[in-house]
């Protein structure tokens, strides 16, 4: 047997990259950790503090604390000074870590992977059979951390942003259309559009009913309730109204037949209406999507995306790395004439689709 020829520096590289992926691992719970425990926001804004005095202020146990922010200096979250024995969280760092309302906080996004490696078992028997994982059989973590992880996204780029990037939509949504938001999950894209336009109505779809109580929950927080309805419905079947906008937030490529789900928009869209596509950042070529995103995307696609898709028939499964050509083709069998990128970020594609 012909033995490889081992190149050491490139063994070592990747040694070394496979291991910084291995300490990202056991760094996440420690960042849900300081997220539930406060010890972020406690370090926030706070200037250098010694880990007795972050223990005190959060009221947690000293050794825990400083063993935690001795983890995050490692990893580059947190300033340690020396001389002083302190520990300080940096602006920036505090815009990732501590302020929930930014659009760049992650901790939340956590609860996705913690999710993955519960479900870990359903994943195997579902590469070994064959067979699907529906969304809602996923532990409940996987709902809230998806829907925290796009939440502040939404809030930050949704309506300043995306909805003034199609035509003509912003007039509409100020005069007064229907909006079908589906496949809302826990509603905070459906909510957010309500809170900005009072004159439409506002009817969040999606077939997992518990995400549909936390969005009526969001709903009441934010005092829409009077335009906002909710309803389980599938992609196929929710009630016809003439939407002036149909919204699929990062939900198209999870449906087991996102053609019929097209097909089913262009039949209850409004004559002049438009869709707004909202799909997980990809180029069209794997080559493209050799990145930090691609990694990301693709492991979630995988375990959760592709899984669904499955669990539903499965007759198309676009996977969460679909890329806008596979995204257009899917809208173009569907009968809709007009199928353009209106904007995007490093995380997500923003289409507009018109018949
Ligand atoms: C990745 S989540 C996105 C949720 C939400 N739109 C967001 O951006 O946070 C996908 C959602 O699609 C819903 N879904 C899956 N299959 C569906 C179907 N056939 N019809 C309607 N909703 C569906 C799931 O229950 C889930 O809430």
């Amino acid at each position: 047997m012909n033995m490889p020829v081992i190149d050491e520096s490139k063994l070592e590289a990747f040694v070394m990259r496979a291991m910084g992926d291995l300490a990202a691992g056991y760094g996440g719970i420690m960042i849900t950790l300081g997220n539930k425990l406060g010890l972020y926001k406690t370090l926030a804004g706070a200037g250098p503090l010694s880990a007795a005095e972050v223990a005190k202020r959060s009221t947690c146990a000293e050794r825990y604390v400083r063993e935690w922010l001795n983890s995050q200096a490692a990893s580059g979250y947190v300033d340690y000074h020396p001389a002083s024995d302190t520990y300080e969280l940096a602006p920036e760092q505090a815009m990732v870590l501590a302020d929930d309302e930014s659009p760049v906080f992650l901790p939340p996004a956590w609860q996705v992977p913690a999710s993955m490696w519960f479900d870990e078992e359903l994943s195997l028997e579902a590469f070994r059979t064959g067979k699907g994982v529906n969304w809602g059989e996923h532990d409940h973590r996987l709902q809230c951390g998806v829907a925290a992880f796009y939440r502040n996204g939404y809030r930050s780029s949704l309506v300043p942003e995306w909805l003034p990037a199609l035509e003509g939509v912003v007039e509409k949504l100020e005069a007064g259309i229907n909006v079908a938001d589906v496949g809302c999950g826990h509603g905070h894209s459906t909510v957010l559009m309500a809170k900005a336009f009072p004159n439409s109505h506002f009817y969040g779809y999606d077939v997992h009913a518990p995400s549909l109580q936390e969005s009526t929950q969001n709903a009441i927080k934010a005092g829409v309730t009077d335009h906002v309805e909710f309803q389980v419905a599938k992609a196929v079947d929710y009630p016809d109204k003439q939407y002036g906008l149909i919204c699929f937030f990062d939900c198209l490529h999870d449906l087991g037949d996102p053609l019929a789900a097209a097909q089913y928009a262009a039949k209850v869209l409004a004559p002049d209406g438009a869709v707004l596509l909202v799909e997980p950042f990809a180029n069209d070529r794997l080559e493209q999507n050799i990145s930090t995103v691609g990694q990301l995307y693709y492991s979630a696609s995988t375990c959760i995306c592709c899984a669904h898709a499955i669990s539903e028939g499965g007759t198309e499964v676009l996977g969460a790395q679909a890329g806008e050509a596979r995204l257009a083709e899917v809208f173009c069998k569907a009968g809709f004439k007009h199928f353009r990128r209106a904007a995007e970020t490093p995380f997500n594609l923003i289409l507009e689709a018109r018949r």
